[in-house]
């Protein structure tokens, strides 16, 4: 594990509410200006970076490739939160993990083939993450799979691309709160259309880091003014 010393790792609870912790979405960053948002992320107050890794199979859209991970790891201490996109995610996790990956998170619409992934990340030396499409239920995730997740990832725009609208997926952040009960290692993260208006509802249903990229980033760079209204009333 790499994880800075600055990050906190532990959601704080404030008059009852978690303020949760901000991932910033790299999607929305300038791409001439990757190096920038990693340096200055930690003087921010962000608590991690989240990439996602898409191949134009799996979703119809390209982004970051192990290259610029690696490049970004040299200069960050930063949490690195690894969203796989891909068709074949087992001929990546490797990749991503010895690129600089600190959780790499793979889709349980994969289907069988989920458990073995997850096995692979735990090996690769990542903490292990799951991503749940917005139409996906929870009752899909095998009993055999909750123990083994470091993070559940729900998504809640249909993945592919930043900038989408909200889809309200409160029920389902609130029955994986109910879960944490059993299984109080796993972090709950909420990704897609969080900004200051979507974050509240997220936060008051149990979301513990809330994924944000265009509600973040104007011109290419994380506002702090932003930043303050993703961690909603508490
Ligand atoms: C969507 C991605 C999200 C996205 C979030 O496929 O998984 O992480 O970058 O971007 P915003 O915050 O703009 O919805
Ligand atoms: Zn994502």
């Amino acid at each position: 594990m790499r994880l800075g010393m600055t990050n906190r790792l532990k959601t704080v609870r404030k008059r009852g509410m978690t303020i949760p912790r901000i991932s910033a979405s790299l999607m929305a960053a300038d791409g001439a200006r990757l190096g920038d948002v990693c340096r200055m992320a930690d003087d921010l107050g962000v608590d991690s970076l989240h990439w996602d890794i898409m191949d134009g199979h799996f979703v119809p859209n390209l982004t970051f490739g192990p290259a610029t991970i690696k490049s970004c790891r040299a200069i960050s201490k930063m949490e690195f939160d690894v969203h796989l996109m891909v068709a074949d995610p087992a001929r990546w996790i490797d990749v991503f993990a010895q690129a600089g990956a600190d959780y790499l998170s793979v889709h349980v619409e994969l289907g069988t083939t989920v458990p073995a992934l997850l096995s692979q990340i735990k090996k690769a030396g990542c903490k292990v993450g799951l991503a749940v499409n917005p139409g996906t239920k929870l009752e899909i995730i095998d009993k055999s799979i909750w123990p083994m997740l470091d993070r559940l990832l729900l998504m809640s725009v249909n993945p592919g691309f930043g900038g989408q609208e909200f889809i309200d997926v409160t029920e389902k952040i609130s029955q994986a709160a109910a879960l944490r009960r059993e299984f109080p290692n796993m972090d709950i993260t909420v990704d897609g259309g969080i900004n200051g208006k979507t974050a509240d509802s997220v936060i008051k249903a149990g979301a513990m880091t809330l994924v944000s990229g265009s509600g973040l980033f104007e011109n290419g760079l994380p506002l702090q003014t932003k930043l303050s209204g993703l961690r909603g009333n508490a």
